[in-house]
Order: C-alpha cells, then structure tokens, then sequence
C-alpha cells in the first residue's frame, strides 16, 4: 500500500516536473512571416527573374519549416533528449538550418539592389582599416565566395577583436563565426545562380557584386559599431 502511494506521488510529481520544466524552455519566438521581395524580379542585372523567383520560393520554404519546427520543439519530449538520437536533437539542429535558411535569405535579398551605386567613401574607409585596399578586400570575398560550398560567403564584424572579416558558411550552419555580425551576405549554393550561369559561379559573384547595394553595408555597420559601443560601455 505504502509502495503504491510513493509510486504514485513519484509518478503525479515526475509529471509535474516534466510540465514545470517544459513550462520553462517552452520556445516564445515570434512566427515569422516572410518577406516580400518581388521588386527586385525583374529588375537586376544579370539575375534573371526567372532565378529571383524561384530563389525567393525556396526563402519561403524555409521561413515556413522554421515555423513548422519551432512549434513542434513547444511540445517535444525534452526528458528524452539524446546527443545521439532524439527527437529533440532534430529538431534543435533543423531549427538552426531553417532559421539560418531564412535569415541568410533576407540578408541577402535586402543588400541587393535595382539602383546600383558605387561604394560610399565611408565604407571605403573602414573597409580599409581591416584590409590593404577596397580592391584586397573585393578580391577576398570573391575568393570567399568561389571557396564557400553549398553556402555562404558574409562580410562580417567580429566583436571580440572589433575588425571587418570575410568568412564562409556551408549550408546554412556550418562555420558559422560566433560573436559575428554579418553586415554583407552572399548566397553561394547553386540554386542561387544555376538558371542563369549553370555552374559558372564566378560570373554569378560578378554579377552579385554589381547589384550589391553598397549603402545597405554601410547602415548594418554602422549599426554594428553602435552596437560594439553599447556592449563595451556595459563591461566598463
Ligand atoms: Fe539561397
């Protein structure tokens, strides 16, 4: 009888723990919607709108899978979670893919433009603090590019060391740099050029490079460096 009521009282408070701790990670990100980015279709040059198109549907997808993913983590069997096999182990690794998916998309996409126009002096200059030359740092993340896999090449500030880096990422999370912040972003998986350039992915970069928006760099800098400021002046 004793035996039985502890069984109970474990098996009621075991509940109660799971519940409680679920209460506590229970996931609260916002849904994301996604964004919409058909005024650039037809409107590049050297991207077709057949190519923006059909990149765009696939951004969609992932927003859509990040939302899918991140709703069934709320109810995921945390007490199960396993480094080798777990439903919660997938699910914590495709929210990372899809989230990245997603906002390596809007990046991308945001800093290019229909109205090109040559790089502000400005982001000339900073550039040029962490780079021998605005032609070392272009001639870097070409390089990047063409080294990048199914991926990324970004452009990104490190707040450890306070200087501007050209770093790759495969897939859409693997290499990721922490306590980066990418402030230009260039898609490098095929789908993001083989209509247009079959496997040519320099002429891609060539032509990624003459719709990049230049002042788009410039403003997530700056911000960047605001950022930096706030970050430093609350370790003082
Ligand atoms: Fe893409």
């Amino acid at each position: 009888m004793l035996l039985g009521l502890i069984l109970v009282f474990c098996f009621m408070t075991g509940d109660m723990a799971m519940a409680d701790l679920k209460e506590k990670i229970s996931t609260k990100a916002a849904v994301f919607e996604a964004k919409d980015y058909s005024y650039l279709f037809d409107k590049l040059e050297g991207i077709t709108e057949n190519q923006l198109k059909q990149h765009n549907d696939l951004y969609e997808k992932y927003v859509a899978k990040y939302n899918e993913v991140n709703g069934k983590l709320t109810n995921a069997d945390v007490l199960s979670a396993n480094q080798n096999y777990s439903e919660y182990r997938s699910l914590k690794v495709e929210l990372a893919h899809n989230l990245n998916g997603a906002v390596l998309h809007e990046l991308y996409f945001e800093n290019l433009t229909p109205d090109y126009k040559e790089p502000p002096q400005e982001l000339i200059e900073a550039i040029e603090q962490d780079f021998a030359s605005w032609n070392d740092y272009l001639e870097d993340l070409r390089a990047t590019g063409m080294a990048s896999r199914a991926g990324w090449a970004v452009t990104g500030y490190n707040y450890r060391d306070g200087k501007i880096y050209n770093f790759i990422i495969d897939q859409h999370n693997i290499h990721v740099p922490a306590f980066t912040r990418p402030i230009l972003v260039m898609d490098t998986w095929e789908h993001a050029f083989m209509i247009d350039y079959g496997t040519d992915k320099k002429a891609y970069i060539k032509a990624f490079l003459a719709n990049t928006d230049w002042n788009v760099m410039l403003e997530r800098l700056k911000v960047t460096l605001e950022t930096d400021a706030l970050l430093e002046k609350s370790t003082d």
